[in-house]
């Protein structure tokens, strides 16, 4: 199941197609199923170890109901994606820079429903993207928990799809679920699976195996791809404790070896195709043909 590697892009900063034509960023969502996996700091890491790499990210704050991105970092934001829903803030105001090099899209914690935004918001959101889409390499979407509307809808937003699992049999029951939902409800076929808090490479290969061979036999479409793994480590809740990232308080730690490998191993493979990979039309078309309501 666990697919060959892929070709490599075209080199380490290639921001443009061969034919001149602007790339636009790979959106990647974070999912996971059951919640508290780790989903929100290994985005975060991520996201920085991408950054060290010379990337350029942003990091989508999308777990609607309880955003805290910020709160891993220490930071108040002035502003969220609310304010831009009321028509009071341009995106432009909203997104905010923060050390180690990547930017935030805060999400509105806890007083908005996707079910409130309409579509034609969708399709401001998505076209106010467009301005500042081209400079960015990447769009790491973290996600809530759970395989509700709202994860559903970010992730049909994504083009590529990262699914945080632990070794515990609901973990992976449940990463399951988010996987079959979105094979079978809204065709998407490709998916990263990322082991967190496991012992080492073994246990990781262990788990992604269970998921393989359950997807292997009721989603043969289905593509699944080891994308590295992060191992138990107490420099993660220890700079929860302390409100800094993992990645930039303890770059020797194990998990920040493994999130730098996952970085690398992500630039290593060739992003879905231009026509899959997004497309303001495509993406507005996507969103317009796909029933939020899913469960
Ligand atoms: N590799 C790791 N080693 C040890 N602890 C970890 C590791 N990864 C995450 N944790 C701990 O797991 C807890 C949950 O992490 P996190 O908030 O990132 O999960 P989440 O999937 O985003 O949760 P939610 O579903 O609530 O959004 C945190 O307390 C964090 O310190
Ligand atoms: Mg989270």
């Amino acid at each position: 199941m666990s697919k060959a590697p892929d070709k490599p892009r075209g080199g380490p900063n290639s921001s443009s197609t061969p034919s001149g034509i602007p790339r636009s960023p790979r959106v990647i969502a974070v999912s996971s199923g059951k919640g508290g996996v780790g989903k929100s700091n290994l985005t975060l890491g991520l996201a920085l170890a991408l950054a060290s790499l010379k990337k350029k990210v942003l990091i989508w704050d999308a777990d609607l109901g309880l955003a805290n991105t910020d709160v891993l970092l220490g930071i108040r934001t002035r502003y969220t994606i609310h304010d831009w829903l009321k028509g009071a803030k341009p995106l432009e105001d909203i997104v905010i820079d923060v050390p180690g090099g990547i930017s935030i899209l805060p999400a509105a914690s806890g007083i908005l429903e996707l079910s409130d935004i309409t579509r034609e918001d969708k399709e401001r959101l998505i076209s106010d993207f467009k301005g500042w889409r081209e400079d960015l390499d990447f769009m790491l979407i973290d996600t809530a928990a759970g395989i509700g509307q709202n994860v559903i809808f970010f992730n049909l937003v994504a083009s590529e799809h990262i699914v945080v699992l632990t070794n515990e049999p609901t973990s992976i029951t449940d990463a399951y679920a988010l996987i079959k939902s979105l094979a079978t409800k809204h065709r998407q076929t490709g998916f990263y699976v990322l082991p967190n808090m496991v012992e080492d490479l073994h246990e990781a290969k262990k788990v992604f195996k269970i998921l393989a061979d359950v997807a292997g036999k009721h989603l043969p479409q289905v593509s699944l791809d080891l994308a590295g793994f992060v191992p138990r480590d107490e420099a993660v809740p220890d700079a929860v404790r302390r409100q800094s990232p993992f990645f930039t308080l303890y770059p020797a730690s194990d998990a920040s070896r493994k999130i730098l490998e996952t970085a690398r191993r992500l630039l290593s493979v060739e992003p879905p195709p231009p026509e899959r990979a997004g497309g303001i039309a495509l993406l507005i078309d996507r969103l317009g043909a796909s029933p939020l309501a899913v469960n």
